[in-house]
C-alpha cells in the first residue's frame, strides 16, 4: 500500500511486513526517513535529522553542504555537496557536473509498468502499485523520476529511475545513474555478499562492515562468476530464521555496482546499479534514460525468510515463461559424455540408451556447425556441420523426436572466432578498438551486437536453425567477457554506451527469439553460471548454475545461489565420476539427490555406465515426478550448510500450505563413532501431526516415524548414519 501524508511530506511503502518512508525536506530535497520491520502512521521527519548539524554549527538555517553531508538521502547526487556515494552524476555540455533535485510532484498509479528495452516485475494475480515521484533540477534542465512498485503479498520494494532531458537545445551527459540508495545508521551490521570464480560461483561470505566504502562490481560486460549483483546487511545477530536483513539485487545482466559506505557519523548508505566506471549515456534534449530495476527486500524473520521473498518474486512477478513453475523435460545433454567428438550416430546411440530409461530430452551441445571440432574455430558459421550430422540436422532431429525424445540445441550467438567465415568477411564485426589487437578469450572474440546488422545476423542465424526442424529447447551460452570496448557504430562521445548498449541489445535478441518461438524452452548459461541474474529471468525459466557438476560443490554453489533464486531455476545434472571439475568420486544416488534440487537432467554418455548407476536412472526419474513440483513451488528452508560446519548440508522444500515437505540431507563427511543426528526443522505447522518418511531407505532399518511441527521444530528428525563418504537422504515429511 502506497500513501501520502501531506502534513507529514512523507510517502509510505507499506508492505506485510516492512514499511519504507521518503520525507520531503523543508529545503525540498527527497530524504530516506525510514526502512524496516512496520511502523505507526506517525510523523518520522525527526528521522531525517533535519535540524541535527555536522560540519556547520547552524542548527536551523544550516548551510547546504553541511545539511547534504549529513541527511539521509532518498537518490544523492554528485556534485552539490553530498560527499558521500552518489547514485546520480550528470554533465551539462559545458563539462561541469553537478545534480540538485527538488521534489516537485507524484503519482500513485495500481498495476505494474514496463520499462522500454529492459527487464521488470510485472503482475500476475495480485494487486500491485506503483510510486512516482517526480523531481527536477531547473538549473540542469531534467526531471529525475523515482519510481517504486510494490506487489501486496510480498515485503518487497523494487525501484529505478528515469531521467529526461526536458528543455534547452543542448544534451546532458549522464556519468552515473543507479538505481537505488537509502541510507541508514549503522546498526552493527554485517554484510553479506556471493563471490566465485569459474566452476565455483556464487559462495557465500558474510563480514561486518567497517568504516568506508565495500562492495561487489562487474566490469566483464556480463554478471560474471566472481562477483554478484546481491548484497545483504543485516544484525550482526541474525541468522537463517532471525533477525532483521535487507536484501538487494539488481535485475540486470551487465556491469552492475552495489556497494555499502560507512561515514563519519556512522551512517550506511547503500547503493546498486549500472558500474558507473567506464559508463556515460548521452541524453539528448526530449530523450528519457530507464535505469533497470534494483530490489529491495526486508525480512524480520533472518535470511531465509528473505530468500523466500525474492524467490516468491522471481517465481511470480518476473519469470514470464509457461515453464517457471511446471515440469521441465527430463534432458540429457552430451557436453560431458562427448565434448566436441559425436556425429549423429553417436548422438542417436545416446538418445537411444536415454528413451529406454525414460529420459525424454536430448540436448546437442558445442561443436555441430562450421567445422568447430575444438574451441578455436567456427563461432558465428551457424551452418550444420554435416560430416558430423550426416543426414543434417531435420534427420538427426526426426530420429530423435521417432525415439519418444525431444530435441534441444545449443548455441553461443554472441560470438566470433577468428578462424571462421563470417569473421573472414566481417573482421570489424568483432568489439574491438582501432589499432588495437583485441585481447582473445577461449580463441574467440565478442560481436559487436550494438549495431544493428550484426545482431540481425546474430539473431537470424539462431532463428534459421530453429525454423529447420522441431527444436524444443535452446541453451544459450556465453563464453568470454567483454573488453577491448569499441564500437564504430558509436561517436566518441557515445563510446560510454557501449556496455548498456551491449546488454539492452541481448535482451532485445532474447524477446525476439521467445515471441518468434512462444514455445521454446530457453536457458540460459554463460561458461556455467557467470549470466545467472534476474536479468535474464525475464527471457529464460532456468539458467545453468555452473560447469561444476560435481555433487559436493554443487552443495556449495546451490546454497548460495539458494540466497536469491528459487530452486525452479537452477540448471543441475548428474554427471560421470570421477568428477570433471574436481575428480571427486560420489554415489550415483547423491548426485541424483543434488540435481533434483534444480532443474534435474543428466550430462553423461548413458551407453558407458555401469548398468548399477544406469539402472537407477528410471528410479531418479521417477523421484523428479513425484517430487518435482513441491521443489518448484514450495518454500525453501536452508537447515544446515556444509560450508559452514564442515560435515553436512541439509535444505527443505515446505508447501506453502505446511501439508508436506522434502528434506535432502548430504553426509560429507564420515566420521568413526558418528552418532544418530537429530535434523531441527522450521517452518512447518507446530500443531500438526506429521508422518515422516525415508522413501529410498530400507524400511525396516528407517520406519516411519509420527511427530508433531512443534516436536520437529525443537526436537528433530533421527537420521542414522550410512556407510561411505557423500552419503544422501531424502526425508518426506506429509501431514498424518
Ligand atoms: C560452457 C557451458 O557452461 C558448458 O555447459 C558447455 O555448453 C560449454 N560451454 C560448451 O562450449
Amino acid at each position: 500500500m502506497i500513501t501520502f501524508n501531506k502534513e507529514f511530506k512523507t510517502f509510505r511503502i507499506d508492505t506485510p511486513n516492512s514499511t519504507y518512508c521518503i520525507t520531503i525536506s523543508e529545503k525540498g530535497y527527497l530524504a530516506h526517513s525510514y526502512y524496516g520491520s512496520k511502523i505507526g502512521n506517525d510523523d518520522i521527519s525527526y528521522l531525517t535529522r533535519q535540524m541535527e548539524y555536522g560540519f556547520s554549527s547552524s542548527e536551523v538555517f544550516r548551510e547546504k553542504h553541511s545539511l547534504l553531508d549529513f541527511l539521509p538521502q532518498e537518490l544523492p547526487t554528485d556534485g552539490v555537496g553530498d560527499f558521500r556515494e552518489s547514485a546520480l552524476s550528470i554533465y551539462n555540455n559545458n563539462g561541469n557536473n553537478g545534480v540538485e533535485l527538488k521534489y516537485k510532484d507524484y503519482k500513485i498509479s495500481e498495476g505494474t509498468q514496463t520499462i522500454p528495452g529492459l527487464p521488470a516485475v510485472f503482475d500476475r494475480n495480485s494487486k500491485s502499485q506503483v510510486l512516482e515521484i517526480i523531481t527536477t533540477d531547473e538549473v540542469l534542465g531534467i526531471e529525475v523520476s523515482l519510481m517504486y512498485t510494490v506487489f501486496e503479498e510480498l515485503d518487497a520494494v523494487i525501484r529505478y529511475t528515469k531521467i529526461t532531458n526536458t528543455k534547452g537545445k543542448n544534451p546532458v551527459y549522464i556519468k552515473k545513474a543507479l538505481s537505488a540508495s537509502f541510507d541508514m545508521d549503522d546498526n552493527n551490521y554485517d554484510m553479506i555478499t556471493l563471490h566465485g570464480s569459474w566452476a565455483r560461483e556464487r559462495h557465500i561470505d558474510r563480514h561486518p562492515i567497517h568504516m568506508g566504502k565495500q562492495g561487489v562490481v562487474s566490469m566483464r560486460g556480463e554478471t560474471s562468476h566472481q562477483e554478484h549483483p546481491f548484497i545483504a546487511i543485516l544484525e550482526n545477530k541474525a541468522d537463517e530464521n532471525t533477525g532483521s536483513v535487507y536484501g538487494l539485487n539488481f535485475i540486470y545482466s551487465g556491469n552492475f555496482v552495489a556497494d555499502v559506505q560507512k561515514s563519519q557519523f556512522n551512517s550506511l548508505r547503500i547503493v546498486m546499479g549500472i558500474n558507473p566506471e567506464n559508463f556515460s549515456w548521452k541524453l539528448n534534449p526530449g530523450e528519457t534514460f530507464y535505469t533497470p530495476q534494483a530490489v529491495l527486500v526486508y525480512s524480520n524473520q533472518g535470511i531465509n525468510k528473505m530468500s523466500q521473498t525474492f524467490h516468491d518474486l522471481y517465481r511470480n512477478h518476473l519469470i514470464r515463461s509457461e515453464y517457471r513453475l511446471k515440469e521441465r523435460p527430463v534432458l540429457i545433454n552430451n557436453w560431458e559424455a562427448t565434448y566436441f567428438n559425436f556425429d549423429t550416430e553417436k548422438l542417436l546411440s545416446i538418445a537411444k540408451e536415454a528413451s529406454k530409461n525414460k529420459i525424454e530430452m536430448l540436448v546437442m551441445d558445442d561443436g555441430w556447425f562450421g567445422h568447430r571440432s575444438s574451441d578455436d574455430s567456427s563461432l558465428g558459421d551457424w551452418i550444420v556441420n554435416e560430416n558430423k550430422l550426416k543426414g543434417g540436422l531435420k534427420y538427426l532431429v526426426s530420429e530423435v523426436n521417432k525415439l519418444g525424445l525431444k530435441f534441444g540445441i545449443w548455441f553461443e550467438p554472441e560470438m566470433i572466432s577468428p578462424d571462421s567465415d563470417l569473421y573472414r568477411t566481417h573482421p570489424d564485426w568483432a568489439i574491438q578498438i582501432p589499432e588495437r589487437e583485441p585481447g582473445m578469450s577461449r580463441q574467440q572474440l565478442v560481436l559487436d551486437i550494438t549495431r544493428k546488422e550484426v545482431e540481425e545476423y546474430a539473431y537470424e542465424a539462431v532463428a534459421k536453425i530453429l525454423r529447420s526442424a522441431n527444436i524444443e529447447y535452446v541453451k544459450w551460452d556465453m563464453n568470454r567477457q567483454l573488453a577491448d570496448i569499441g564500437s564504430i557504430n558509436l561517436p566518441s562521445d557515445q563510446m560510454g554506451e557501449f556496455y548498456h548498449r551491449y546488454v539492452l541489445a541481448l535482451y532485445r535478441m532474447q524477446e525476439k527469439l521467445i515471441t518468434e518461438f512462444p514455445n521454446l524452452l530457453l536457458e540460459n548459461c554463460s561458461g556455467g553460471g557467470a549470466r545467472f541474474d534476474p536479468g535474464m529471468f525475464f527471457y529464460s525459466p532456468q539458467i545453468w548454475c555452473s560447469d561444476d557438476t560435481d555433487a559436493i560443490e554443487r552443495l556449495s554453489i546451490q546454497e548460495g545461489t539458494s540466497i536469491i533464486y528459487p530452486l525452479s531455476t537452477m540448471g543441475a545434472h548428474v554427471s560421470v565420476c570421477p568428477n570433471h571439475a574436481c575428480g571427486r568420486v560420489t554415489p550415483f544416488k547423491t548426485r541424483g539427490y543434488v540435481a533434483l534440487s534444480g532443474t534435474f537432467g543428466y550430462e553423461l554418455d548413458i551407453t558407458k555406465l555401469s548398468d548399477e548407476e544406469r539402472n537407477q536412472i528410471p528410479h531418479q526419474i521417477e523421484l523428479y515426478k513425484r517430487y518435482g513440483d513441491l521443489i518448484r513451488t514450495g518454500d525453501y528452508y536452508r537447515i544446515a550448510s556444509y560450508s559452514q560446519n564442515n560435515e553436512y548440508d541439509c535444505w527443505m522444500s515446505a508447501a506453502k500450505d505446511k501439508s508436506k515437505a522434502i528434506v535432502t540431507f548430504i553426509q560429507v563427511m564420515n566420521h568413526p563413532n558418528y552418532k544418530t543426528r537429530f535434523i531441527k526443522i522450521n517452518g512447518l505447522d507446530d500443531n500438526t501431526l506429521y508422518k515422516i518418511t525415508f522413501p529410498d531407505e530400507n524400511q525396516e532399518q528407517n520406519p516411519e516415524i509420527k511427530m508433531t511441527g512443534l516436536t520437529l521444530r525443537n526436537a528433530g528428525i533421527p537420521v542414522k548414519r550410512d556407510w561411505g563418504d557423500f552419503q544422501g537422504k531424502l526425508i518426506y515429511i506429509e501431514k498424518f
